[in-house]
């Protein structure tokens, strides 16, 4: 049995790329695992209750629930649209959702895990995250997101959260869950900092689940990661046992990195608490970028899943998303590459190999190919590929699934170097008919594997595929083909191209443009800016702060000033005393981690690094830089 889930998704806004790419993968295995004939079930839903919606729907004047109603079905037809075959597409606000998280709560009173209590300190609502002042990033900033934290302090049920410290450890270590297995370092060292109760309920507003009502304490919500982790639970009828319930544990719960800690924190403990078994697996994958630069609304230059298929089709979009990044690590979308891959693996690797075996099956052996003599022949390339397809479902288990590709198109490049390398047009010429078809046999048998294997990836394109070679991409035949390397017979029939070259990027690049336009000021705006150049009279490390620099600067005519900046990481502070700096010295006055900064000191970003700007040569402090 394989129960395999996608993130709960928020409903604060419309779904993008980054939801999609999860989906995709998780659409990818469950239809592999159906393929190979596991029982499996895929679940996808949306996460509707917390702060962050409320604000969300309020600010587009929609109560929570209509505002939830609107963007939980985008997210729905956006995942028909993607050829996600879910099998339940749970909402928290279901109604039975909410009685198992009730009674999940419940459980963990009695137990003793919960107590009450009252919590003070910063909340990020973008993340639905509480934090610690000294977790925090400068400006009370919140570590994970960068967004401005509040203060909260009100009553609160607590969880003992640092009761099952050692447990989770023990888990991480006995079962090694978490997939990419590098991933797993961070998160013990997390752990061993010392995990803190956590608060898990809130007071001060109220779209949300009601903590159970045998506590007698209406005015408690349930804080919106326990109420969402449950779903996953929850979705399976799992406290009347209904019909999904051996489902559990999950085989696998698909996240993204920044999503982690609750998955592999929070929710063991939640689970251990309860008393159920957890989780198979954990797999966290990075996050993507566009063209280089992070997505967000403010840059204007968030991609939206339909854009892409719209240009380039569905199947293009759910190869490039598997094939481009290795699970775990961040990604670009750069429709440059995007095009490349298309146009060189699935049109001339792929559909080409197709339309070769269709051609010359047409002209050689009137559509039949009987594959009785491949072996006679071509026992070496039958080996090598059988060799390159063992390894891409090796790599598949460890969700290495670029590689899984990789290894399908070296199996690919087996059929089409031997047909370069054979030449069946002169066997046939020379008198070797049989062999020219035991060649044609051969491409069409490696394709065949391929193909049912790629098919999770790109269903339709495949589909289209196996009407062409005349084969079913179902479990028997995976059977026979994959697992018992049976070689089939094929009478095939003609076929559209399978994908299309592209010869020009299609994505229309407005928002970049037009953000770059909103970028640009005029030079009125720029002379309001004062850069100046500055002499580090001092400068010295702030106690309780990596990154911070207190400099002491001279600006000429008798103008001196204490500025911070956030560059030691990349400076010792006594080297850069006598250097000459450029420094934004209108800027107004503020306050940094208790420490008066009256200006800015400039750097160039280079990667993850600050380098500082200096003049060429030396020159009189103050002089303007303009
Ligand atoms: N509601 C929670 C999940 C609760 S699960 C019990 C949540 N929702 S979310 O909608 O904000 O995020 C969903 C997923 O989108 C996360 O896994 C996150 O990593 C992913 N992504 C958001 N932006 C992304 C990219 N730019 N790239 C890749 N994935 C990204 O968190």
């Amino acid at each position: 049995m394989r129960y395999i889930t996608t993130p709960i998704y928020y409903v604060n806004d419309v779904p993008h790329l980054g939801h999609a790419y999860t989906t995709i993968i998780a659409d990818f295995l469950a239809r592999l695992y159906r393929l190979r004939g596991h029982k499996t079930l895929l679940v996808t839903g949306t996460d509707e209750h917390g702060q962050k919606i409320e604000q969300a729907a309020s600010a587009r004047n929609f109560t929570p629930k209509e505002y939830a109603d609107k963007i939980s079905k985008e997210f729905k037809n956006l995942w028909d649209k993607l050829d996600i075959n879910y099998d339940i597409y749970a909402r928290t606000t279901d109604e039975r959702h909410i009685k198992t998280v009730q009674a999940m709560f419940l459980k963990m009173w009695q137990k003793g895990d919960i107590y009450k209590g009252e919590y003070e300190g910063y909340y990020c609502v973008s993340c639905e995250t509480f934090f610690t002042k000294t977790q925090l990033k400068e400006n009370e900033c919140c570590a994970d997101c960068g967004k401005k934290t509040s203060i909260v302090k009100e009553e609160s049920y607590f969880f003992k959260l640092s009761k099952y410290q050692d447990k989770i450890l023990k888990w991480y270590e006995e079962k090694e869950p978490i997939l990419p297995k590098n991933k797993t370092n961070e998160l013990i060292n997390f752990v061993k900092e010392g995990l803190k109760d956590l608060s898990i309920t809130r007071t001060s507003f109220d779209w949300g689940i009601k903590i159970p009502k045998e506590l007698k304490d209406e005015k408690h919500i349930i804080y919106v990661w326990l109420d969402a982790l449950f779903t996953y639970v929850s979705v399976l009828d799992y406290l009347e046992k209904g019909q999904n319930y051996d489902f559990w544990p999950a085989h696998l719960h698909l996240v993204g990195k920044d999503i982690l800690k609750f998955h592999a924190i929070f929710w063991p403990a939640f689970l251990m608490s309860v008393d159920m078994p957890l989780p198979r697996y954990i797999g966290a994958h990075g996050w993507w970028t566009r063209e280089g630069e992070k997505m967000s609304k403010s840059k204007g230059n968030v991609i939206k899943p339909m854009d892409i298929v719209n240009a380039y089709g569905l199947d293009s979009f759910r190869y490039f998303l598997l094939r481009e990044v290795p699970f775990g690590n961040d990604g670009d979308f750069s429709e440059a590459i995007f095009i490349n891959r298309n146009n060189a693996e699935l049109c001339n690797e792929l559909g080409n190999l197709l339309n070769r075996i269709i051609g010359m099956s047409a002209k050689y052996s009137n559509n039949m190919l009987e594959s009785k003599d491949i072996k006679q022949h071509f026992e070496k390339e039958l080996k090598q590929s059988k060799d390159f397809i063992d390894n891409a479902l090796k790599f598949c288990e460890s969700l290495q699934l670029n590689r899984y590709l990789e290894e399908l198109f070296k199996a690919l490049a087996v059929a089409n170097l031997s047909i370069s390398k054979y030449e069946p047009w002169n066997l046939v010429k020379n008198g070797d008919l049989d062999k020219a078809k035991a060649l044609i046999s051969l491409c069409a048998n490696i394709l065949a594997k391929v193909a049912l294997l790629l098919s999770p990836v790109m269903p339709s394109s495949m589909q289209k595929l196996s009407k062409a070679l005349n084969y079913e991409l179902n479990t028997q035949n995976y059977k026979k083909l994959i697992e018992e390397d049976e070689l089939l017979n094929f009478n095939l029939s003609p076929c559209e191209n399978l994908f299309n070259k592209i010869e020009k990027p299609l994505l229309e690049p407005v928002n970049l443009e037009v953000k770059k336009e909103e970028k640009k000021i005029k030079i009125d705006e720029f002379s309001k800016i004062e850069i100046k150049i500055a002499t580090v009279l001092e400068c010295e490390n702030i106690e309780g702060s990596e990154k911070l620099l207190k400099f002491k600067l001279d600006l000429g005519d008798g103008d001196i000033r204490q500025i911070l900046s956030g560059i030691a990481k990349f400076y010792k502070a006594n080297e850069l005393v006598g250097k000459q700096v450029c420094v934004l010295s209108n800027l107004k006055k503020a306050k940094i981690f208790g420490h008066e900064s009256d200006g800015m000191i400039l750097s160039a970003k280079s990667g993850d690094k600050l380098v500082l700007l200096s003049p060429n040569d030396l020159v009189k402090n103050g002089s303007l830089v303009g």
